[in-house]
Order: structure tokens, then C-alpha cells, then sequence
């Protein structure tokens, strides 16, 4: 009883902070993300009734306790799901560079929720997975699906109607995608501590949520008419609010460092020169900076020669998760 998933990574648009209920990882704010092609996690799972315990291998070494818990914890959920007792050994190989604040998260557990309901036979649908995935982490439950994604909060409280659908596969609008990694020293707040200290402390916290089913509507508009401006636009809005909504937390929190400033400084200052580049900032210092294709390789080049910056990915949209 053995299956193996790759599953990748997801980079928000419009951001998902603040949880309506932590259990069950419903959302206060639906939010929207595309899924990128180059980083990834590859999971196999296998149970077998002769397994005394459940093992996590994370990129071929026992997992620490941590790490270790979540999954067990979640390969219970799997299990309530298929009324088995049945153990499991996992083997999670991430090819997701740690540094680079990109949530391994979202496609660790997209991975194995796909690889643990299809080794244990149950035949979950699209939608069924993507509610599954978002009980390991919210983000998760986009990574899912490839291309422009979008999570819908719902409103239910058992979390029925909160799960990802796809607004437009990959195919259908190349962007780039630069994940501009910035000297880092700092201790990193988890996602997890962050959003929940802002939502219980900012004053600044109902002011994201009046606002940010405006912003998910201004950016399906813009998807749908392909309109890069207006995308990038309220993607970098949005991402400020967020960070915005951090910084009025008790105590506050900033991620940015030194480098990430430079970086949006020399973005803003871009398109003075006529690119038209954007960035996104999540629960870490580096930037990600949107831009047309044909922008790519300039981008690429002139961040690169700024003091701060370390090193550049280049990602482009990517698939949902593919069985292997
Ligand atoms: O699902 P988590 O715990 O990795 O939280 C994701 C939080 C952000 O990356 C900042 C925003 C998002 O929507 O991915």
C-alpha cells in the first residue's frame, strides 16, 4: 500500500493571514496564488500492518520531533478517513531551497495528502484533496492544482466549503517569477505564531479583512484580462498591507531585513524606467519579484548587482500534483 506524489510550491498573489479556526485551518480571507514549476516536494507513502510506528524521512534523515508530529498528526486524519489503524513510513525528498522563504509547507503536505489517500485506496476527488491538504497547512491546499489558484474562506464550520480551485492553468499566461533571496540573520517567526499574534493583537487587522475581498476581485479581473499592470499593482498592495498589519501586532513583527528594502526600492525605481516588475513579500525577508517574460532576464541581471542580494530563482507557472 505505497504511493508517491509530486507536489509543488505556491507563491500567494493575495495573502492568506489569519486563521478562523486553528484546528481545522479555515481561513479569515480567501486568497489567490500561482503555483511555480521548479520547486517541489516528491512523498512516498507507504503503510503496512506490520509497521510498529510511523516514520518521517525528510530529505533522507529522521525528521526531527517538530517536523515529525505534524505529519503523524496528519496521517491520523488520513487514517480516520479510511478507518484503518495501519502505520505509515513516509519519505518527503524537498526540493524547495530552505532559504529561500518559499513554504515547503504548502507542497510537503499537497504531497502527502495526495501520496497517503492513494495509498490507502480512498478515492478523494480534487476537492476533497485540497480540503484534506489544508488541514496540514492552509497554503497546502492550493498546491493542488497548477496555475492561477484561488482559496475560497468559506463559511462553514466544519470547513466543507473552504478549498482551492483553479482559475486558470498554467498554460494560458506565462509570467516570471524571480525569488530574490536577501542576506538574512534573523530569527524567522513562523507563519503559523505570526499570523495568529496579528490577528488576536493589530489593531490594523480589521482593516485587511474590509479590504482584501476587494483586492482578490480586483486581481481575478486582471487574470482574466491578462492585464500585468493592474495584477501587479494590487499583488504588491496587498502584500504591503499584510506586512502592514504585522507591524501593529504586540509585539510587532517585521521580516523584512536591510536587502529586502533595497530590493523594493530598485523595483519601484524600475519601473520608473519603464519594466514593469512587482513584488510580493510572505512571513520571511526575500522578495518575489513578478514580471513579463521578456523583462526576465534585465530583471535578472540588475538585482543580481545589488550589495544584499545572494542569489535568484527563476520559476515560471507550474502544475498541480502529479502521481508517480
Ligand atoms: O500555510 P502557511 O502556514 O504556510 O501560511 C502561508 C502564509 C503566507 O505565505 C504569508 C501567505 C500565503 O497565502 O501563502
Amino acid at each position: 500500500m505505497k504511493a508517491t506524489v509530486k507536489a509543488n510550491t505556491n507563491i500567494a498573489l493575495i495573502k492568506y493571514w489569519g486563521k478562523r479556526d486553528e484546528k481545522l485551518f479555515l481561513p479569515m480571507n480567501s486568497s489567490l496564488s500561482i503555483t511555480l514549476d521548479k520547486f517541489y516536494t516528491t512523498t512516498t507513502v507507504e503503510f503496512d500492518e506490520y509497521f510498529e510506528s510511523d516514520i518521517f524521512l525528510l530529505n533522507n534523515r529522521v525528521a526531527g520531533t517538530k517536523e515529525s508530529s505534524k505529519v503523524f498528526n496528519f496521517l491520523d486524519k488520513i487514517r480516520e478517513l479510511a478507518g484503518t489503524k495501519m502505520r505509515a513510513r513516509v519519505r518527503a525528498l524537498n526540493n524547495v531551497p530552505t532559504a529561500a522563504g518559499l513554504a515547503s509547507s504548502a507542497s510537503g503536505f499537497a504531497a502527502l495528502a495526495a501520496a497517503g489517500a492513494k495509498a490507502l485506496n480512498l478515492k478523494l476527488d480534487e476537492r476533497e484533496l485540497s480540503i484534506l491538504a489544508r488541514q496540514g497547512s492552509g497554503s497546502a491546499c492550493r498546491s493542488i492544482y497548477g496555475g492561477f489558484v484561488e482559496w475560497q474562506k468559506g463559511v462553514e464550520t466544519d470547513g466543507s466549503d473552504s478549498y482551492a480551485t483553479q482559475l486558470l492553468p498554467e498554460q494560458r499566461w506565462n509570467i516570471s517569477i524571480l525569488s530574490v533571496l536577501v542576506a538574512s540573520k534573523e530569527k524567522k517567526v513562523s507563519s503559523r505564531e505570526g499570523m495568529k499574534n496579528t490577528v488576536e493583537t493589530s489593531p490594523f487587522y480589521s482593516g485587511w479583512l474590509n479590504t482584501v475581498e476587494d483586492d482578490l476581485k480586483n486581481a481575478k479581473e486582471a487574470i482574466r484580462a491578462r492585464d500585468f499592470q493592474r495584477l501587479g499593482n494590487v499583488v504588491e498592495a496587498n502584500a504591503l498591507k499584510m506586512h502592514a498589519t504585522m507591524l501593529g501586532a504586540k509585539p510587532p513583527i517585521l521580516y523584512w531585513q536591510g536587502g529586502t528594502v533595497e530590493v523594493i526600492h530598485h523595483i519601484q525605481y524600475m519601473r520608473t524606467c519603464g519594466f514593469s516588475a512587482y513584488f510580493t513579500i510572505d512571513a520571511g525577508p526575500n522578495v518575489k519579484v513578478l514580471c513579463p517574460p521578456e523583462e526576465e532576464r534585465r530583471m535578472y541581471e540588475e538585482l543580481l548587482k545589488l550589495p544584499a542580494v545572494e542569489e535568484i530563482l527563476v520559476c515560471h507557472p507550474g502544475s498541480g500534483i502529479q502521481y508517480i
